[in-house]
């Protein structure tokens, strides 16, 4: 047989999940406007398709045993686009709601908005507020939501409040802003993926974000399925976290009080 012919009775083994799987994973979900445009389709059918593949990835979520997982699904920079997409991606939201609500909340799901709600239709609002309400006590997935989020916006309406509460200059601290931010309470995510191709952060977790492994693919988003999800923590599992210590104190499970000057 010759080197290169595939024996069809050898069947290439399942991706077996790592020991070590990611906290919390964020995903930026771009490129439904490419996926329909490759196909002769408008870019509505491509955040339909995009829409669709949420559920398949919540549910890997859900399986592979990741806690929270952060979508980023509208920016505050979207609302420049044309009006009929930016309707479309309003409706899309609202339509999720009305018909997954009961699935997720059955299968332990845990809905939390991060981004701001002023600036999202009322209706919508109260349907958002009503999901998260609803869904509150669950705690197999946490799914973070981000809707008109921008990370840049998210500081901003950080330090607002922390000058409305009037908190002390010397109070503040990394712990502080923190607790001040969409997320608090929910540690920073481990691992952030981006679907597309696009090395950029895009406005997304800049400050939980600061010590994030970064995975990115090029497949499009409809297309990243439960392989594609499986991979990119195959990949996170054999990255070695440092947080600014060197490889041997990292690598060294020893005291580090030894080694740091005091
Ligand atoms: C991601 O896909 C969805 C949103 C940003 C709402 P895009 O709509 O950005 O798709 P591309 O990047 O144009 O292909
Ligand atoms: C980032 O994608 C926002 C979302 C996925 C919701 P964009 O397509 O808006 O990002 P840029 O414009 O390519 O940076
Ligand atoms: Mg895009």
């Amino acid at each position: 047989m010759a080197a290169n012919v595939v024996d069809p009775s050898v069947t290439a083994a399942p991706l077996a999940l790592p020991e070590r799987v990611p906290r919390h994973v964020a995903i930026i979900m771009d490129g439904n406007g490419r996926w329909a445009a490759a196909r002769g389709l408008p870019r509505s059918e491509g955040h339909r398709q995009g829409t669709e593949n949420l559920r398949t990835i919540i549910r890997a979520a859900v399986e592979f045993g990741v806690e929270i997982l952060t979508i980023y699904a509208f920016s505050t920079e979207n609302w420049g686009r044309p009006r009929r997409e930016v309707r479309l991606l309003l409706k899309i939201l609202e339509m999720v709601i009305d018909r997954e609500l009961r699935e997720l909340h059955s299968n332990g799901v845990q809905i939390r908005h991060i981004g701001e709600l002023d600036g999202i239709p009322p209706g919508i609002q109260r349907k958002v507020i009503h999901a998260c309400e609803y869904t509150r006590h669950n705690t197999r997935l946490i799914l973070n939501v981000a809707f008109n989020y921008g990370g840049r916006d998210e500081i901003v309406h950080a330090v607002r409040r922390i000058v409305q509460d009037g908190i002390p200059s010397d109070s503040i601290n990394e712990d502080l802003i923190a607790s001040y931010l969409y997320t608090s309470g929910l540690p920073d995510p481990d691992l952030i993926i981006r679907t597309s191709g696009e090395l950029r952060v895009s406005n997304f977790l800049i400050w939980q974000g600061s010590y994030s492994e970064y995975y990115a693919t090029d497949t499009l988003w409809p297309d990243f399925n439960r392989e594609q999800f499986l991979l990119a923590l195959i990949d996170f599992s054999k990255r070695r976290r440092r947080f600014g210590l060197t490889a041997a104190q990292v690598e060294d499970d020893h005291d580090l009080s030894e080694t740091l000057p005091s």
